[in-house]
């Protein structure tokens, strides 16, 4: 006599399931979502960086960083070197915080018209270069380096091992005054992009 009870199939697949997924299969499936996830996110973040409004953000290539620092008349045409704080939008890995101080420049508007800028951070080790009380040169407080008024070394044994580092200006919009900021390695005589190793 037959049984009419269905017997137990060898397999979820004979049974119209599904087929059960090995532990390789699985991990090689979350590995792979894992890879999409980072692609999309990575995507994502570019775009979220291409489409929202920024004052400025610098570029990762380290070659071009233009920043609007101030306006023409907030620089008084007098040769006095002034402090300025960069401002631009600063990422981490996801997320964009806008208009944070970056660093901190010197301007100088000469009365012949020449605008110049130097970083404030000193090539020697990163302090931050100040504006002598004569105003008629610079000094770094750390170890005693002294600029003079140009950004050039006042001595040749001076523990900095290379002039202020100077830094391209533009004049955007008629009285914008732009300035492409560039911090650069310390410690070295080579002027060189902290963003380029
Ligand atoms: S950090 Fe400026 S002289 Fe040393």
């Amino acid at each position: 006599m037959t049984s009419s009870q269905p017997q137990p199939s060898d397999s979820g697949a004979q049974d119209g399931g599904f087929e059960p997924v090995s532990r390789r299969g699985f991990l090689h499936v979350l590995a792979l979502l894992t890879t999409l996830g980072g692609f999309l996110g990575s995507l994502l973040v570019a775009c979220l960086r291409a489409l929202l409004p920024s004052t400025g953000s610098p570029s990762s290539s380290g070659s071009t960083s233009y920043l609007k620092v101030t306006q023409l008349d907030k620089l008084p045409a007098d040769g006095i070197p002034r402090s300025f704080q960069i401002i631009a939008d600063h990422w981490d890995a996801w997320n964009r915080h806008a208009n944070q101080p970056i660093g901190m420049i010197w301007l100088c508007h000469r009365p012949d018209g020449e605008i110049l800028a130097w970083s404030r951070t000193c090539p020697h080790a990163g302090c931050l270069i100040q504006l002598a009380r004569s105003q008629d040169h610079f000094q770094c407080p750390c170890h005693n380096s002294r600029f003079e008024i140009d950004g050039s070394r006042s001595h040749e044994n001076s523990p900095s091992p290379r002039d202020m580092d100077r830094l391209e200006v533009e004049i955007r919009y008629q009285d914008q005054i732009w300035v492409n900021f560039i911090r650069f390695k310390s410690g070295i005589s080579e002027q060189e992009s902290m963003l380029r190793s």
